[in-house]
């Protein structure tokens, strides 16, 4: 504490320093006394001179020395010591800068980061506290409450290690806990109900923009809840992912702290090997990593499972609750304001469920079962980090949970939990199948030029030969004639396509109108009229061989014309397929389909949703396709039930071989029934019955030709009654292409035939069964038309056009407008 003498210099006194205490108040007393103003500290790095004013370090951990240095000399000369300079930089010092005569003038010129985006709060949102939810927001007009969020494994790292089958998917304990979540902002602590759709995939780079939507009550007090996601700022549709029922909490007592006896591990139960438990996991697809490894200690009782788990370090500590939890709206249930946000940590009830999910591997035959629903989930206690389960396991394979704290109170139960295997492609389907799936709408074409001056045609040339009755009275001939068209009205009826076919062919001959366009005008092609539908078809396929001179126009089947000026502002702005609905000019557009908001495929009354009829513009039209988004749902929503007949037209074909197999393998469908022309005699056909009587199923084969109706008939009246047809997929079909131009009235029968006749037997023929499933395999050209597939084009339209026309009839139909398949499908 005093002045240092020489003694400083020995080793003596370092050892001292060393072992005794050290004087450093005493020594800033004698500085004091002694009046300094400057102190260097001649050390290693400062520690207790930080403290002390008036003090610089010469040395400091990390940091360079000569800057560190030259520092401690510079504030020693702003103290008023003289440096010597010399001895610092150098004699010659021609390189150091002299100072400016002015003062500093302390303009910055650094970038100013921008405004960070503005907070829930001030952009009258609340911020709900959890981790993957930034903010929530009521409806004022109906009490709705839409919770959104951004799943990215930047942002939640531990996200990246639930790693199934080569896969991200969000567990399905993180959506149960999101529902537990959003339960609890609306005083509904009981997840009555939860079904997992389809998987939410979480892309290694990129993120998901979550949605959690709350309907508003019903009359019961529960609340509907809805699960979507989708790419950040785009356009594709929102993926539906889960939807589930909120309730108030269940009144009936949950297990004490005795739930699960008082011995742990509970007597009788065989410990199970947790190293080898996860191993095994990860050889079947599972691939946890270190954050979603939660399993401690397992054990199994008969159908009880036990294990006690711990949250993992490496998972999400989750937010601190300032943002969130604690401006929750008070209401009684759960209580989700602890430091991580969660309600239940999503790695913690994800581990519950490993014991379970390898038990259901090993007896299971292919695909890894993963939960897809959950029925009445009630949390009790939040912030738990370690927890104490038990699984019983029921007969018909469901799994209620009972999760306890070390101390034995309760923190969670789950009624039911039901698993589903999926496979790879169909966990990496889940989400592409949807956003490949379109449909067409309908929309208003919006007038916006009422130019009537862009064509020069005379209306007054034609040499088609069909049934050329333009009506004057409905106004259409004097619409088309302003607008420059020539129209041919079709008339109703199977030999639709053979007259417009011949009527595209002598306006393609015929020089004198080589100007001209030709218009095909329709009624109640979409629904009513499936025939007409097949002019679109042909017609859509000669637009694309010959821009610019055919149009299609459908009219209601009760009469009515568009406005003359309406139409040509549509020809003129390069519109050439429209109809008419509502006294409004409406035009076709494709748009992805929206999962969830889309007519299901048995819909039996949506006719206005699924055609341009009935006033709906945005309306859709053909296809009709069965919105299917991953294997958890087509599993689980199958209607087939193994006894009933499946009547599968060109079952032996390419497709055939594929659809079936899959009937059989993921539907359960035990009675098939195949059949084609060659019948048993088909390529591949008897092999085809040897593979899927291995896995159970039936198989029948029927020679016939579809389009033959009494042949048809006499196949279906020998369905026996023990195993009546209960879905009918159409498959049938042939190709015989051509330029329009080079397309004979044989070329377009070879196509209608197996497919439109056969369809119209199928439909007619089945009246009087129960079918849940009506199945046509349609293609694509029907609604772009493709160059040379005219006649085939005709067909598949025929198809879509009849799937409406059955909506309108109340019996299940849906048709799939194919894209080309891949011929060595894997
Ligand atoms: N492959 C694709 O990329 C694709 C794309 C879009 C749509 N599609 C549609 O999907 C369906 C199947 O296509 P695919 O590639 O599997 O065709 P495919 O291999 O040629 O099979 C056609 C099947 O239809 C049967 N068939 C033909 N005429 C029949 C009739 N009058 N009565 C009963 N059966 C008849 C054939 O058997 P028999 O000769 O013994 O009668 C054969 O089993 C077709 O309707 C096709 O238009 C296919």
């Amino acid at each position: 504490g005093t002045l240092a003498d020489t003694t400083i210099t020995t080793p003596d006194y370092w050892t001292r320093h060393t072992r005794n205490t050290v004087r450093y108040h005493q020594a800033t007393q004698t500085l004091t006394t002694l009046n300094t103003t400057l102190h260097l500290e001649l050390g290693p790095h400062p520690t207790l001179t930080p403290h002390t004013p008036h003090t610089t370090p010469t040395l400091r951990t990390n940091h360079p020395e000569p800057h560190t240095l030259t520092t401690a000399l510079a504030t020693a000369h702003t103290h008023g010591f003289d440096l010597d300079l010399d001895a610092l930089l150098g004699p010659e010092r021609e390189w150091l800068p002299d100072l400016p005569t002015y003062r500093f003038q302390r303009r910055r010129y650094w970038l100013v980061p921008r405004r960070p985006d503005a907070s829930a709060r001030d952009l009258g949102l609340s911020a709900p506290g959890h981790p993957l939810l930034g903010a929530s927001v009521e409806r004022a007009d109906d009490g709705a409450l839409l919770l959104t969020g951004t799943l990215d494994t930047t942002r939640h790292p531990w996200l990246a290690d639930h790693q199934i089958l080569g896969s991200t998917p969000l567990p399905g304990a993180a959506v149960v806990d999101l529902a537990l979540t959003a339960g609890d902002q609306v005083g509904l602590a009981r997840v009555e109900e939860l079904t997992l759709h389809a998987p939410l995939l979480i892309p290694a780079a990129g993120a998901r923009v979550l949605q959690l939507s709350v309907a508003p009550p019903a009359p019961d007090g529960s609340r509907a809840l809805a699960v979507h996601s989708r790419a950040p700022e785009s356009d594709e549709p929102w993926t539906h992912h889960a939807s589930g029922v909120l309730a108030p909490p269940n009144p009936v007592p949950v297990p004490g702290p005795d739930a699960f006896g008082s011995e742990w591990p509970p007597a009788g139960a065989e410990a199970l090997d947790v190293d080898a438990l996860y191993a095994e996991l990860a050889d079947l697809g599972y691939q946890y990593g270190p954050s979603f490894q939660g399993v401690q200690a397992a054990w199994q009782r008969g159908e009880e499972l036990f294990a006690e788990l711990a949250q993992p370090p490496t998972a999400d500590p989750g937010t601190d609750s300032a943002s969130g939890a604690g401006e929750a709206d008070g209401t009684p249930g759960v209580d989700s304001s602890p430091a991580s946000g969660f309600a239940l940590h999503p790695v913690l009830l994800d581990a519950a469920l490993h014991p379970l999910v390898a038990r259901e591997a090993r007896r299971g035959d292919g695909g890894l079962p993963l939960p897809f629903s959950w029925s009445g989930v009630q949390l009790d206690a939040t912030g738990a980090d370690r927890l104490r389960v038990r699984w019983s396991i029921s007969a018909d394979g469901h799994a209620a949970l009972t999760a306890v704290d070390p101390a034995g109170s309760p923190v969670l139960s789950v009624d039911s939990v039901a698993l589903l295997p999926v496979t790879a492609d169909q966990l990496r389907a889940g989400t592409e199948a949807v956003r490949d799936l379109y449909r067409i709408r309908w929309v208003p074409f919006a007038t916006t030029t009422t130019t009537t001056t862009t064509t020069t045609t005379t209306a007054t040339t034609t040499t088609a030969t069909a049934a050329t009755t333009a009506t004057a009275a409905d106004g259409l001939a004097a619409a088309a004639a302003q607008a420059g068209l020539v129209t041919i009205e079709v008339a109703p009826g199977s030999d639709a396509a053979q007259e417009a076919l011949r009527a595209v062919q002598d306006w393609l001959a015929d020089e004198e109108s080589a100007a001209a366009r030709l218009a095909f005008v329709t009624r109640g092609a979409f629904d009513a009229e499936p025939w007409s539908a097949a002019v679109w078809g042909l017609v859509r396929s000669a637009q694309s061989e010959h821009p610019d001179r055919f149009v299609l126009l459908d009219l209601p089947r009760g009469g009515g014309a568009p406005s003359p000026a309406e139409l040509t502002a549509a020809i003129a702005a390069g519109e050439d397929q429209l109809a008419l609905r509502d006294g409004q000019l409406v035009v076709p557009r494709l748009a992805r389909v929206t999962p969830g908001r889309e007519p299901s495929a048995a819909a039996t009354s949506d006719t206005s949703a699924t055609s341009p009829t009935g006033g709906t513009p945005s309306s859709g039209a053909t296809p009709d396709a069965s919105v299917r988004t991953g294997a958890a749902t087509s599993a689980a929503g199958s209607r087939f039930d193994g006894t009933g007949t499946v009547l599968v037209t060109g079952g032996t074909g390419g497709l055939g071989r594929l659809v079936v197999r899959h009937l059989v393998a993921r539907h359960g469908v035990r009675h098939l029934l195949l059949l084609s022309r060659r019948g048993p005699d088909a390529p591949g056909a008897r092999e085809l019955a040897a593979d899927l009587a291995e896995q159970g199923a039936q198989v029948r084969f029927a020679a016939c030709d579809a389009a033959d109706r009494d042949a048809l008939a006499a196949v279906i009246a020998d369905i026996p009654a023990e195993h009546p047809l209960v879905a009918v997929l159409h498959l049938a079909g042939l190709l015989a292409d051509g330029t329009v131009e080079t397309l004979t009235p044989r070329h377009l029968t070879t196509t209608l035939t197996p497919k439109a006749t056969a369809a119209t037997n199928l439909h007619t023929l089945t009246h009087h069964h129960p079918l849940h499933t009506f199945l046509l395999f349609s293609s694509i050209t029907a609604t772009t038309g493709t160059p040379g597939q005219a006649n085939y084009a005709a067909a598949n339209a025929y198809l879509d056009a009849l799937a409406h026309h059955r909506h309108t009839h109340h019996l299940p139909a849906t048709s799939i407008a194919w894209g080309l398949w891949n011929p060595t499908p894997s």
